[in-house]
């Protein structure tokens, strides 16, 4: 099998995985413990979450863990908190207030579908349920690996990782940001989450290659995002599921626009060669790992 067929193979055993377990979480009876419960809320949530994600953050745990040895189990719960974590940055992106978007996953936005105020208080629900899941989920764990973990969460979902670059993005939209100030908001924005996702993944069994997954999660979180801002260029809303061609009309400044599609590319290789020497101790085994990275810079989705 070439890596990107176990790339594929894997990512959509594991999405199956975390689906199931989203969706038993977030359904009336598993949160029988919660007092009272709004439908309608619940129903926003399911909305955000259970449309077609491409689970590549809860893959990233699992396949990082299982790598240094770790059990899927053992960290369902982190990687499922991890992609609530996600949609919940989704919802509040696409607001009126941010990016102005319809269209999410190839379905209404949240606030489309529902409204604005709902739309901000699934966000709200859905960021705290990740820390939930993130300790409540992950019993195969130790308490100190569980709290280290949401300690991370943290500081890579806040002022200091995505929150603080979805501001930073914000404010450059209209000005003018240098290439490297750029990088600094991809490596918050996005890079933040995805970096978590791989050095969860290596504190989950106690810390083995920490260093080295956290950089791993780096090079591939700037590749990411990266192929985001091409991908608004090159490709079509239908087979993106969003709203294209959406940086330059908004004149947000953008590495793409910056320096062309050819240097995004060229830089794009250069992230999945650094991504796959990181690799390399792993040899074979790391064949998921590096189907993962090449697909992160050439996916068309
Ligand atoms: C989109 O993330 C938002 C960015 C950080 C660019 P994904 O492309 O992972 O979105 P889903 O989860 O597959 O919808
Ligand atoms: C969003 O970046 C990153 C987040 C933290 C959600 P974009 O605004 O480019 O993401 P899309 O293109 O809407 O998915
Ligand atoms: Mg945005
Ligand atoms: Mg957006
Ligand atoms: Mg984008």
């Amino acid at each position: 099998m070439s890596d990107q067929d176990a790339f594929r193979q894997s990512l959509s055993d594991r999405a199956a995985l975390v689906e199931a377990f989203l969706d038993a979480q977030l359904s009336i009876d598993a949160r029988d413990h919660e007092t009272e419960r709004s439908e309608r809320l619940l129903a926003a949530m399911r909305h955000a979450v259970l449309n077609g994600g491409k689970r590549l953050r809860p893959f990233l745990v699992l396949e990082v863990n299982a790598l240094l040895g770790g059990s899927d189990n053992a960290v369902l719960g982190a990687a499922a908190g991890l992609e609530l974590v996600h949609c919940y940055s989704l919802v509040h992106d696409d607001l009126p207030s941010m990016d102005d978007d319809d269209l999410r996953r190839g379905l209404p936005t949240v606030h489309r579908k529902f409204d604005e105020a709902t739309a901000i208080l699934a966000g709200d629900a859905l960021l705290t349920m990740g820390f939930d899941l993130t300790i409540s989920g992950s019993g195969g764990l130790t308490a100190e690996h569980r709290s280290e973990l949401v300690l991370l969460l943290a500081r890579a979902a806040g002022q200091g990782g995505m929150v603080g670059g979805q501001m930073f993005d914000l404010s450059f939209e209209h000005g003018d940001a240098a290439s490297d100030r750029i990088t600094t908001i991809h490596a918050m924005k996005t890079g933040a989450l995805i970096r978590y996702a791989c050095e969860a993944g290596a504190v989950a069994v106690g810390g083995t290659e920490r260093a080295r997954m956290r950089r791993f999660g780096e090079v591939i979180g700037l590749a990411f995002q990266l192929a985001d801002d091409l991908l608004d260029v090159t490709a079509d809303s239908a087979a993106m599921g969003k709203a294209t061609g959406k940086d330059a009309a908004a004149g947000k400044q953008t590495l793409v626009g910056m320096h062309g599609i050819d240097w995004a590319r060229d830089r794009l290789d250069a992230h999945v060669a650094e991504a796959e020497a990181l690799l390399a101790p792993f040899g074979e085994r790391a064949s998921v790992l590096h189907g993962a990275a090449r697909f992160i810079a050439n996916r068309t989705n």
